[in-house]
């Protein structure tokens, strides 16, 4: 299975859920790979601290390299990272929808595949919405940026693109039961998670760690843990 997590705006958490939920994944199940979607400006390698194996991922979509050379997996055990690092002088000249095909090429060597999308509506992140079997919808809880993220629903929905579910994340104390609730109304799908605003989760970034392997007592770990129960379709334990 592939899965896309995408937002309209920008900076609401999709690469910090992406590595860490890629991460819980890679514990309850064989075989996860975590993929860079937004190759234009991509940041995967820097919350993970790797080094990209390929430094023009362009050629990988090109036939001049193979996909197989691009992917790191001895990072983490069960967990290999694709980070897709294009550089901007050529990142104008290539057919981004080569990326389609050869992620999907990859869907059967793994159990799930997270891809890291790009924010808005634009062309990247209709590629990594079409190569998906379902996306992740990643919000936070301010009213505009809900209202923003359910025309990326819209559009999912026109494509014929499945909605897994909706992950909203920083979200602050004093929001209350009543706002999830109108976002599981509007966007007629469930909510997959709601993760706290905690600067933990900023420090971690600045640090390069994964949350859950620093802080794995955190909300943000634990709730980040339990999206993945659902997602492997296991039961939370
Ligand atoms: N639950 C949270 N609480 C507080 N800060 C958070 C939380 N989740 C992410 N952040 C912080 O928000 C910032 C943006 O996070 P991140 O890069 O994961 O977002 P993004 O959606 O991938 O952004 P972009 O659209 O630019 O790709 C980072 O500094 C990160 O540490
Ligand atoms: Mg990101």
């Amino acid at each position: 299975m592939i899965y896309t997590l995408l937002s309209n705006r920008g900076g609401v958490g999709k690469t910090t859920i992406a590595a860490n939920l890629s991460l819980a994944l890679s514990r309850l199940k064989e075989k996860i790979l975590v993929v860079e979607g937004d190759f234009g400006a991509a940041s995967l390698y820097l919350i993970f601290d790797i080094k990209p194996k390929i430094n023009n991922f362009k050629d990988v979509l090109e036939g001049r390299a193979y996909i197989e050379d691009a992917i790191i997996e001895d990072f983490y055990p069960n967990l290999s990272i694709l980070p897709n690092k294009i550089p901007i002088k050529t990142f104008f000249e290539m057919d981004a929808f080569k990326f389609i095909d050869v992620i999907k090429s990859l869907a059967n060597n793994f159990s799930i595949i997270i891809v890291d999308g790009p924010a808005g509506i634009g062309k990247p992140s209709l590629i990594s919405m079409k190569l998906a079997d379902e996306i992740i919808i990643v919000t936070n809880p301010n009213p505009p940026a809900v209202t923003s993220a359910l025309k990326l629903k819209k559009i999912a929905d026109a494509l014929n693109v499945r909605t897994r579910g909706v992950i909203v994340n920083k979200v602050p104390p004093n929001v209350g039961r009543g706002i999830l609730r109108q976002i599981e109304i509007y966007f007629d799908t469930p909510i997959l998670g709601v993760i706290p605003d905690d600067h933990k989760a900023e420090e971690c970034y600045r640090r390069k760690r994964p949350i859950i392997i620093e802080y794995p007592n955190n909300t943000i770990s634990k709730e980040i843990n339990r999206i993945a129960y659902d997602v492997a379709g296991r039961d939370y334990e």
